[in-house]
């Protein structure tokens, strides 16, 4: 892994546009995208940039199940306020945490993910080490699925909620697999609340009670941390 260590998420995001532009020179032609707090500064970055995205097709890593795309809080609603609504994409692919046919829906996302090869994936990291939404305890082997979230996730992420019962209890992952089929990984992580799980990431042994341990077998990931985030490296 290579790892690049930054003063703080402003700078995070300049680094992660120079690895953008590099991967767009070289004729990358399908990103994969990450939510949460994490990518916000690297999508502020993107927006600013003169980067051409009109020819390049996205997908995401996830979606909160039973949440409508306009959902304030789903993740679709997340990249259209964040990215979409700044940046033209060729097409943009997101799970539909809506869908009646939830295992047509899964099919169908890993039929697409196999047409259009994945060159960069973004990734944050959740603070039980889940990449994706795919908890402790998910398989390597995993392609889409459905996840049923910890509760360590569901508190983390009602920050974003009313309260934490608003927080839905599954999602959509396109899971490890998927992850680990991209060309390359750029992972983002700041602030002393990933600093344990960025630990157990890079030098702890490759278990699934640490699902983004498993980059460790990838042959091109990138980690852009805060000096909080790689403290106990
Ligand atoms: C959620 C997302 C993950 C993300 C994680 C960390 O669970 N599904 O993709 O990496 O949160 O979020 P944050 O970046 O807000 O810390």
């Amino acid at each position: 892994m290579k790892i690049i260590i930054v003063k703080n998420k402003i700078e995070g995001g300049k680094k992660a546009l120079e690895i953008y532009r590099a991967t767009l020179k070289s004729n990358a032609r399908v990103l994969g995208f990450a939510t949460g707090s994490t990518p916000l500064t690297t999508y502020q970055e993107l927006i600013k940039s003169d980067l051409d995205f009109s020819q390049i097709i996205s997908f995401n890593l996830d979606e909160y199940v039973g949440l409508q795309a306009d959902d304030p809080q789903s993740y679709h609603h997340y990249m259209e306020e964040n990215l979409f609504k700044f940046k033209k994409f060729k097409t943009s692919f997101l799970l539909n945490g809506v869908a009646v046919d939830e295992k047509a829906e899964i099919r169908h996302y890993d039929q697409l993910l196999e047409k259009y090869p994945i060159d960069l994936q973004l990734l944050g990291i959740g603070r039980n080490g889940h990449i994706g939404f795919n908890e402790p305890g998910s398989s390597f082997n995993e392609r889409t699925h459905k996840v049923g979230l910890t509760e360590s996730t569901i508190k983390a992420n009602s920050r974003f909620f009313a309260d934490e019962v608003q927080v839905p209890r599954y999602a959509y992952s396109m899971g490890i697999k998927s992850i680990l089929a991209a060309k390359q990984i750029l992972l983002e992580a700041y602030g002393s609340s990933k600093a344990s799980a960025v630990l157990r990431m890079v030098q702890g042994p490759m278990t699934t009670a640490c699902p983004a341990s498993i980059l460790q077998t990838h042959p091109n990931v990138t980690l852009i941390l805060d000096e909080a985030a790689a403290s106990q490296l």
